[in-house]
């Protein structure tokens, strides 16, 4: 059996992975815990989500710090505390650099709302509404320096409808990412991910030794 991993998770705004992660532990489909929440904005809903379900939360605001590299440095140094195995964002709208990173080799995720390398950075439903394509979908993916540009783990299609809106295309993305954050922990916790280059292998669950 694998140990329950303990979870970090960065947010900025409403928290609906977050909750899609604590319901997910919470129902018993994944073996690990919440052990902190970090937001860079004070007023954001996820803090309330996670407080309510007894969760330490806490805000760092990047102007609080004189450079970016001590704000990530602060970051760090906050979820080395919480004995965090795996650090997720969640809806975290800041770029993490090689300051951070280095902290937690392969050990950050992120969940995106297109199919990378399609429509990364801001809006990238709206950037598909907008474009007309007939699929779009979610991606999580390890974080590298880039933006939203490190190895895939798991991908959700979505088809865009005729007289899809941009907030309907939106709200059904965002049913699947709900569904395949939670899975990708699991696959890590149960350790069936193996990185080799930009490719992320899934390995059978016989050889997860559980
Ligand atoms: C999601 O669409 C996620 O893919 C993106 O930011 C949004 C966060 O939503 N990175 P929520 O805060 O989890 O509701």
């Amino acid at each position: 059996m694998c140990n329950p991993i303990r979870l970090a998770v960065l947010v900025s705004g409403s928290g609906t992975n977050l909750q899609a992660l604590i319901d997910a532990t919470e129902r018993g489909e994944l073996d690990g815990r919440i052990v902190r929440v970090v937001s860079d904005r004070p007023g954001a809903y996820a803090l309330a989500r996670a407080e309510k379900h007894g969760i330490p939360v806490r805000v760092l605001v990047r102007k609080d710090y004189r450079s970016r590299e001590e704000y990530e440095e602060a970051l760090a140094e906050e979820l080395r505390t919480s004995e965090a195995d795996l650090v997720l964002l969640a809806g975290f709208m800041r770029i993490l650099s090689g300051t951070f990173l280095r902290h937690f080799p392969q050990r950050v995720m992120n969940i995106h709302p297109s199919l990378l390398p399609a429509f990364s950075g801001l809006d990238a439903q709206g950037q598909a509404w907008a474009y007309g394509v007939r699929v779009t979908g979610c991606t999580v993916h390890f974080v590298d320096e880039g933006m939203d540009s490190g190895p895939i783990i798991l991908q959700a299609a979505v088809p865009v409808l005729d007289g899809d809106t941009r907030d309907g295309l939106a709200e059904r993305i965002l049913e699947q990412e709900h569904r395949i954050y939670p899975e990708a922990v699991r696959l890590y916790q149960t350790g069936r991910l193996r990185v080799e280059g930009r490719k992320v292998l899934i390995l059978s669950k016989e050889a997860d030794g559980q």
